[in-house]
């Protein structure tokens, strides 16, 4: 049993806190939110995070998961300080790392015996060392500490299962002591350990975000032309798949990525290379391709029911990905306020993000389910790809929509199942507009 504190109960935090008492250490999870903690101490979770009240109510009743706002208390008998801050986008792009600094600090200050501070934060390359600069330059004593860099790959939604079951763990560090004992403590997650330098760590972690965005702009730019050629990117995506170079994953075709992570970690990498006076070409058009989905989806919309002013429009889910109410980033956000500018009345639907959205979206009304929001609509969009949308009663929902129209931004529905059903259906990157007939027809006809 090792006793670790973990500072930042977010996203990542709470679940590095909670994932780590479950595995039987000590965790003290802190935060300078005093709301959140004493949230947490009466069980209230800050975050939905799938399966994570119940593992923190488990380990808080065991005794081995506490929680405090207080740097002396996190840290006293602590071995492990793991910084799981946050590090949004700056002005230009740059990660604004003031939240890990503060940390850095705060554990210099506080900490009476030798610690070992973990980065999981996702951090720019060179930030190791800056962290152990203002350790150094912060500690009222000389005490011997190490900073290791040990990125989080969890993604929201899977949040739990991505910490136990990780498909590898890296760590970077300059001292070979304190990453061998930080690769022991990953040990019960049974899973491949890296251990290489600080910075390389560091890039692993924005090259693999990077990679996967890519690939996000890869397929949404394969379904525009899918879309010009009369090919279903749907069945291009599986038939790619297959292929174990190339993999399923990340290659499904919609409104682009968003959350907390992608824009700004690709951003934050584009912005490193400029600084050194390089041009990412690839990640300036992967960002490109990405923030043109949304002003796409409304100019589509607009061809399918002209005119936007007066006109019901219903949002299905707001969250920025489904299982979660992260709603950074969330292409709801944009496509909402864009419907309302041009005059559409906008209401939406969301299983679990509508509290978090609220005071970011207050012209959009808010309703308790999807045939509410369906009743007297002149428009659906499918926003986020929640399974209760893909289970719907489409009969009921067409029968209450003032016209049957519905734009799948996420292509969770069959698009001749939708026109059998009497929907004016668009997907994205379907084909002759999911039309497979049209598209059977068209070939008879140039064959003739
Ligand atoms: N969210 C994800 O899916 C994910 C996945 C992998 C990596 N990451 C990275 O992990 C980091 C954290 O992300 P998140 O989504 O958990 O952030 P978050 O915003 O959900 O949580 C950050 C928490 O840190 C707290 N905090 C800020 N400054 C503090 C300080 N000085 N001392 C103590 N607490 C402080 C905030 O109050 C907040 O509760 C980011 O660098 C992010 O890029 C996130």
């Amino acid at each position: 049993m090792k006793q670790i504190c973990v500072v930042g109960v977010g996203y990542v935090g709470l679940v590095t806190a909670a994932c780590f008492s479950d595995l039987g250490n000590r965790v003290i999870a802190l935060d300078i939110n005093e709301d959140r903690i004493e949230g947490l101490k009466r069980g209230v979770m800050p975050i939905y995070e799938p399966g994570l009240k119940e593992m923190v109510d488990r380990n808080k009743r065991a005794g081995r998961l506490s929680f405090t706002t207080k740097y002396a208390d996190a840290l006293n008998g602590t071995e492990f300080a793991f910084i799981a801050v946050g590090t949004p986008s700056g002005v230009d792009g740059e990660a604004d790392l003031q939240y890990v600094a503060s940390a850095a600090q705060a554990i210099a200050e506080n900490m009476r015996e030798p610690v070992i501070i973990i980065n999981k934060s996702t951090v720019p390359v060179g930030t190791g060392d800056w962290v152990a600069d203002i350790v150094r330059s912060h500690q009222t004593e000389p005490i011997p500490f190490a900073v290791v860099s040990c990125p989080e790959f969890l993604r929201e939604g899977s949040a739990i299962s991505d910490f136990m079951q990780p498909h590898r763990t890296v760590l970077g560090s300059l001292d070979p002591e304190a990453a061998e004992k930080v690769a022991q403590l990953h040990l019960a997650l049974r899973a491949p350990i890296v251990i290489t330098d600080l910075r390389t760590a560091e890039m692993i972690k924005y090259a693999s975000n990077a990679f996967l965005a890519t690939k996000i702009s890869f397929i949404n730019e394969i379904a525009n032309i899918c879309e010009e050629l009369g090919a279903d990117v749907k069945e291009v995506a599986i038939g790619m798949g297959y292929d174990k170079r190339i993999g399923p994953q990340f290659l499904d075709a919609g409104l682009g990525y968003g959350g907390s992570c992608f824009p700004k970690d690709v951003k934050a990498l584009a912005y490193m290379a400029a600084e050194k006076g390089r041009h990412p070409q690839l990640l300036h058009a992967v960002m490109e391709i990405n923030n043109d989905r949304r002003p796409m989806i409304v100019s589509r919309l607009k061809e399918m029911i002209g005119d936007l002013r007066g006109k019901k429009i219903g949002l299905l889910g707001l969250s920025f990905k489904p299982n979660t109410d992260d709603m950074r980033e969330a292409p709801s956000v944009d496509i909402a306020q864009s419907l309302i500018a041009q005059g559409a009345e906008v209401r939406a639907y969301d299983p679990v993000a509508m509290e978090v959205a609220r005071p970011l979206l207050p012209n959009v009304e808010m309703v308790t389910d999807a045939y509410t929001l369906a009743d007297d609509s002149d428009a659906l969009i499918v926003v986020t790809e929640w399974n209760e949308f893909k289970q719907l009663d489409l009969d009921r929902v067409r029968d209450c929509m003032k016209q049957p129209v519905l734009f799948d931004g996420r292509n969770i529905y069959d698009p001749a199942l939708m026109k059998s059903l009497g929907f004016t259906y668009r997907g994205l990157g379907r084909g002759y507009n999911g039309s497979k007939s049209d598209l059977i027809t068209g070939m008879t006809k140039a064959a003739v």
